[in-house]
């Protein structure tokens, strides 16, 4: 079964097409990076419109490197939520109508979901995790670990209270003048700061539980930053360093403490900050097996997106005619899917 993935929740387009019988066969993705990147954000509006410019040579391109046709494809999948509504209703509207013109099924596909199987996608190099796993998503968005039982069948160990942690990345990439989007400004200044410098609070880490929060790292990001203005280089680098080492190390001890406390001996990363590196090694240093997918499977893309949808068309599930698109729609809310 050959599926076309297609993303389009928040500033990337991302498509891709995958097949059931051979993996993935190629992606294609169109990053909205500098057009958002004067406003030090992402401006809904603005990335709906160019998802309209770039779904249709997108996916024309995706095809020609496949050398497919789409004649070829036996179902759409796409984003149906959650993200920005606008955004996710071009790759939905485009979905369902292409898969409505060539007769095929479509499925919507729950952005989170994609992002926690992306590991299991064929050909990513790493052995697939044994269920049931733990898993730790984070992302600009979310910040959740669950316990993975099967596709479709997440609980929810523990959350962050109030801000994402790449939210928090974004937000301190602005109070330190490196622009959007903040995670890997931050990750690459970062590299040149003094750990020994500033010593950054770890929240929530001395309460039992797996419920995290970041929004106070903002606040004594930004007290820091005031103490020192105007900033020097090192200043920057010093500070970066200090605010990934919290982050980092509040991650680590949460997901030590979640092996800890069920047992499962093996943990996904998913989302945009697990191309964190510093997180990636400290989480290879504590715990017995740390899966991830490859960098380009970590943030938004249309592989997990097409990956996600094939296993729910091949077990069957079905979109209606209607074009139904979720800003929140909770993980927890899906139901099992038996393959
Ligand atoms: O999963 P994703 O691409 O989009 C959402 O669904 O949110 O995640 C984007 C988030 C952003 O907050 C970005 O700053 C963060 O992931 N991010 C990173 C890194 N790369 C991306 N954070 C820390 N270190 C990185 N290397
Ligand atoms: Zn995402």
């Amino acid at each position: 079964m050959l599926v076309l993935g297609i993303e389009t929740s928040c500033d990337e387009t991302g498509v891709a097409l995958y097949d059931t019988a051979d993996g993935l066969l190629a992606q294609s993705i169109y990053s909205q990076v500098p057009l958002h990147a004067r406003y030090g954000g992402v401006v809904p509006e603005l990335a709906s419109r160019d998802h309209i410019r770039k779904i249709v040579p997108l996916v024309g391109e995706l095809l020609d490197k496949a050398s497919r046709s789409t004649a070829d494809l036996d179902g759409v999948a796409y984003t149906a939520g959650p993200g920005l509504i606008g955004a996710l209703m071009v790759g939905a509207t485009f979905g369902r109508a292409l898969a409505y013109g060539l007769d095929i099924p479509a499925i919507g596909v729950h952005h989170l979901e994609a992002h926690l199987l992306a590991p299991l996608i064929e050909g990513a190099e790493t052995l697939p995790p044994a269920l049931p796993f733990a898993a730790l998503l984070v992302s600009g968005g979310h910040t959740q670990i669950f316990r993975v039982h099967g596709i479709g069948s997440y609980e929810l160990l523990g959350e962050s209270l109030d801000d994402a942690a790449g939210e928090a990345f974004d937000k301190a990439a602005k109070m330190l003048g490196l622009g959007y989007p903040g995670g890997p400004a931050v990750a690459a200044v970062a590299e040149q700061g003094d750990p020994a410098r500033f010593r950054f609070p770890r929240p929530m880490t001395d309460r039992p539980g797996l419920d995290m929060s970041f929004s106070g790292l903002k606040t004594f990001t930004l007290n820091t930053v005031r103490q020192h203005a105007p900033l020097t280089d090192k200043d920057i680098a010093d500070i970066a360093r200090a605010f990934e080492e919290a982050v980092v190390d509040t991650l680590v001890i949460k997901c030590r403490r979640t092996v800890e406390h069920t047992g499962l001996g093996e943990l996904v990363i998913a989302g945009g900050v697990a191309a964190n590196r510093r997180l990636r090694e400290r989480l290879e240093a504590a715990l017995p097996r740390v899966i991830y997918p490859p960098p380009a499977l970590c943030t938004d893309n249309g592989a997990m997106i097409a990956y996600a949808g094939a296993i729910r068309l091949g077990a069957g599930r079905r979109e209606g005619l209607e074009v139904a698109t979720r800003a929140r729609w909770p993980l927890v809310e899906l139901d099992p899917v038996v393959p």
